[in-house]
């Protein structure tokens, strides 16, 4: 039988070496909310009924997918990230558990949320597989890794292969939604998204996407890179 070919990840994996409380998390409560291999991605896999799935691609350290389902407990949302320290921040924003505190026996969601997130921790190119066509509602895609030297180009996740895969994923009418402070990146992003017959941006005016949308939720990697300068671009896409 031919095995399924591991796509090579140029990405970091692990960090600093992860404290004790969220050393457990990860042991103890990440399996309860880990997408298994050739699970099928739909909205039964949740605690709580959805009516929506939303997606989103590189979390980082959660904040954003734990508030959009935290303001969402009717959403089912699916996060992809392969840096164990950011998963492991994601699961104490969930818990509400403090780094510091005392691990309680029994480990729960916080009280003010529903049990409505569901965790791949590895690549999310190797997820795409065990989502059926035309399954989700919207794709977040925020700050993704810019690999800004030309030679790295074929590392950046905006690329045909993986707009296709998006496209495919994606509702009619569903969005994609990316978010970049990287010059190479915009321009990349726009170009690659111009050539992407699958999409329409959404776009009327400057203000569409030089702005936050709405529904936007600020992440620490966002933070930074204002307080050093960088204007993002907010670019959300329709599936025609
Ligand atoms: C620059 S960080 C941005 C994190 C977050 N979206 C934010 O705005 O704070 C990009 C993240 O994407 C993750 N990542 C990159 N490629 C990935 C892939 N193929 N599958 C899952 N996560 C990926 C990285 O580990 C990293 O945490």
């Amino acid at each position: 039988m031919n095995q399924p070919q591991t796509p090579k990840f140029f990405g970091r994996r692990k960090g600093r070496t992860i404290r004790c409380a969220k050393t457990v998390l990860l042991s103890d409560f990440l399996p309860r909310l880990r997408i298994q291999d050739e699970q099928q991605i739909d909205k039964h896999l949740f605690g709580t009924p959805v009516d929506k799935l939303y997606l989103e691609i590189g979390f980082g350290n959660g904040e954003h997918l734990a508030e959009q389902a935290r303001r969402n407990p009717n959403i089912g949302f699916i996060g992809a990230e392969v840096f164990q320290n950011g998963v492991a921040n994601l699961l104490t924003l969930i818990t509400g558990i403090k780094i510091k505190d005392d691990l309680p026996e029994t480990i729960t969601l916080s009280a003010d949320r529903v049990d409505n997130i569901r965790i791949y921790d590895n690549d999310m190119r190797l997820l795409f597989k065990q989502i059926p066509d035309q399954t989700l509602d919207k794709i977040f895609l925020l700050f993704p890794d810019p690999w800004p030297k030309k030679r790295h180009a074929n590392r950046r996740f905006v690329n045909p292969d993986n707009i296709a895969q998006m496209a495919r994923c994606l509702k009619k009418g569903g969005i994609l939604r990316i978010a970049t402070d990287h010059k190479v990146y915009k321009h990349w992003t726009l170009q690659q998204m111009r050539n992407a017959p699958q999409f329409k941006w959404t776009a009327t005016c400057g203000n569409d996407w030089k702005h936050e949308p709405s529904d936007w939720v600020q992440t620490k990697y966002q933070r930074k890179a204002l307080a050093e300068g960088r204007r993002p671009i907010f670019l959300d896409y329709q599936k025609i």
